[in-house]
């Protein structure tokens, strides 16, 4: 049999990557709401927002907002994306206690995604971490296109590890393996995940899977029965890059705290709190939840109705 952790941090990120692809514009209070229900539902990390051009992502204009309207909670991270220099100013100013980096495996999903060549996105963040650093801020980092690239299709394991070690020299301390368009399957993520334990601690390394094609729960496993113990997911399901095209959903929170429950994995997390906070932003969106599980109850909800 397998081995799996007892516990398993899940990082949440429908605030940002779920919202960030969306049509309609969600105001500043309805920001603040689900992050704060996501909070209360016990998840240790929400992301909530990104000082990236609002030009390029208009979806986060407000962040500064979102950051000054939100009840923090002391037990609870609150991290927000930053590309560059500028981003961390705007980040420090809104009182940004938590950054992400991010960059990819791919040199065109850099190019598309963050106007740089991986080399530059690099050096971009020479100047947050130096500011993040003066001002005792943990930074994270984000490999994306680590499964493929939308632009370039099959992306080395070896190109993953060259930018997440990067990124490690930075001084990150975890780096978040990105599989931006959902294609990877088990057999991709143990290549990836064994060449980068080779170099990088497995407590350092955490992983991001979007569900576009049904493999990010199996990828999961494969990634605990690796030591990994960090999960990014996403409430509902939502999510996507604008600058990925096809790429869907996230995995999505629910269905993952389904899984690792199921498995007597402790998360710390309440599963009907964060579906209450799917319900709350699906609702706002004007659309239904992505997650099997909610739709799952959906239906019996409806099969409940029918019987009486
Ligand atoms: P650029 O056009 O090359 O930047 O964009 P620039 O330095 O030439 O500046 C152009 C304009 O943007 C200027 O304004 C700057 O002031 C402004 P203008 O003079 O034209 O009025 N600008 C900024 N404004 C606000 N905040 C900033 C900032 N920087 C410059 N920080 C840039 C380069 C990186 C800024 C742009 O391409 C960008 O913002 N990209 C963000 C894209 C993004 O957010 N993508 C989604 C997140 S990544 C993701 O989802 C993947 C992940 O989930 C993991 C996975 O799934 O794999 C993390
Ligand atoms: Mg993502």
């Amino acid at each position: 049999m397998p081995t799996y952790p007892s516990r398993v941090t899940v990082y949440e990120v429908g605030p940002r990557d779920g919202l960030q692809n969306e049509a309609r514009h969600v105001p500043v209070e309805d920001r603040v709401r689900y992050i704060e229900m996501l909070a209360d539902a016990g998840l240790p990390f929400v992301e909530a927002g990104a000082f990236v051009s609002p030009k390029a992502v208009p979806q986060m204009a407000g962040s500064d907002e979102v950051l000054a309207a939100l009840h923090r909670k002391e037990s609870v991270r609150y991290p927000v994306l930053v590309p560059n220099e500028r981003g961390m100013e705007r980040a420090l100013a809104a009182g940004a206690s938590d950054v992400a980096v991010f960059t990819a495996a791919s040199e065109s999903f850099t190019r598309a995604n963050i106007n740089a060549t991986i080399a530059e996105s690099i050096e971009n963040f020479r100047p947050v971490a130096r500011l993040a650093q003066q001002h005792n801020i943990p930074v994270r980092g984000y490999v994306s296109t680590a499964l493929g690239c939308p632009y370039e299709g099959y992306v080395a394991p070896e190109a993953v590890v060259r930018v997440a070690s990067a990124l490690v020299e930075l001084g990150v301390w975890q780096v978040s393996i990105g599989d931006t368009i959902g294609v990877g399957t088990p057999a991709g993520v143990e290549a990836v995940l064994s060449a980068l334990v080779s170099e990088i601690p497995a407590d350092m390394i955490a992983v991001h899977f979007h569900d576009t094609r049904g493999t990010a729960l199996a990828n999961v496993l494969t990634s605990l029965q690796m030591a990994i113990t960090t999960v990014d997911s996403s409430s509902a399901g939502l999510g996507g890059c604008p600058y990925a095209p096809g790429a869907s959903g996230n995995l999505a929170t629910e269905d993952l705290l389904y899984m690792l429950h199921g498995m007597n994995i402790d998360t710390g997390v309440s599963i009907e709190k964060v579906a209450e906070a799917s319900f709350f932003i699906t609702g706002a969106l004007g659309r239904r939840p992505e997650s099997k599980f909610l739709q799952a109850f959906a239906a019996g909800a409806r099969q409940a109705d029918a019987a009486h």
